[in-house]
């Protein structure tokens, strides 16, 4: 029932997505993990690592370049690790190493989306599936794995 709902948005049109394609992810997964060791620490220490491939370049570099003034926290790190995680990032981001182009609908180039939870794509994934209780429970739509249990090995279909 609620795969058949997000499945008929898709064919609707709203969305043009059924399973987002799996490009350089495990078997069966729909993103890649973060397999950069110095990444996935620093990058999971306060959420969980989310997949390059969820965010456009341009994105990162902003993130990356802006660590002391991180979403109300100050997330900084010493100048070569943050140039590590920025050019890693960078290198396997939707538009180039992490191939995700669907997570960029919507998205125009003019624009530097600094979350995955407000993609165009994720708002209508989310849309008419997620319960006041589900949201309330999982305290953010940046928790991504309060809901999707296999969210950092890029599972998101339970
Ligand atoms: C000191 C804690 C901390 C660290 C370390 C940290 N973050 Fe965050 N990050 C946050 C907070 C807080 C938010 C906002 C979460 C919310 O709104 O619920 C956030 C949100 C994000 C988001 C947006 C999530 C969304 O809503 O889609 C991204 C992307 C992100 N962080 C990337 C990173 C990267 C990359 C690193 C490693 C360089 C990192 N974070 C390290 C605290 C941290
Ligand atoms: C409050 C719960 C909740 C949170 C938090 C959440 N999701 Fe979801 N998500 C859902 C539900 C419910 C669905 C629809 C049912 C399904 O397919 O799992 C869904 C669907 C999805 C899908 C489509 C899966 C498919 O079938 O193709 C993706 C991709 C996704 N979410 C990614 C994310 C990402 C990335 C984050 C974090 C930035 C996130 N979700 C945060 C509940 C949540």
């Amino acid at each position: 029932m609620k795969k058949t709902t997000l499945l008929n948005a898709c064919l609707a049109g709203v969305l043009a997505i059924g399973t987002i394609p799996a490009v350089h992810a495990e078997e069966g997964a729909q993103f890649p993990r973060v397999t950069d060791k110095v990444t996935k620490e620093e990058c999971s220490a306060c959420h969980m690592a989310y997949s390059a491939a969820m965010l456009p370049k341009r994105s990162w570099r902003a993130i990356v370049s802006d660590l002391s003034n991180h979403f109300g926290e100050d997330a900084s790190l010493d100048a070569a690790t943050t140039k590590h995680i920025r050019k890693w990032l960078e290198a396997n981001a939707a538009d180039t190493g992490g191939r995700a182009p669907v997570m960029l609908r919507g998205v125009s180039s003019s624009e530097t989306p600094l979350r995955i939870s407000k993609l165009p794509v994720m708002v209508r994934v989310h849309k008419y599936e997620v319960s006041k209780r589900m949201r309330d429970r999982a305290g953010s739509m940046s928790n991504c794995n309060a809901c999707h249990r296999g969210a950092e090995s890029g599972f998101f279909e339970d």
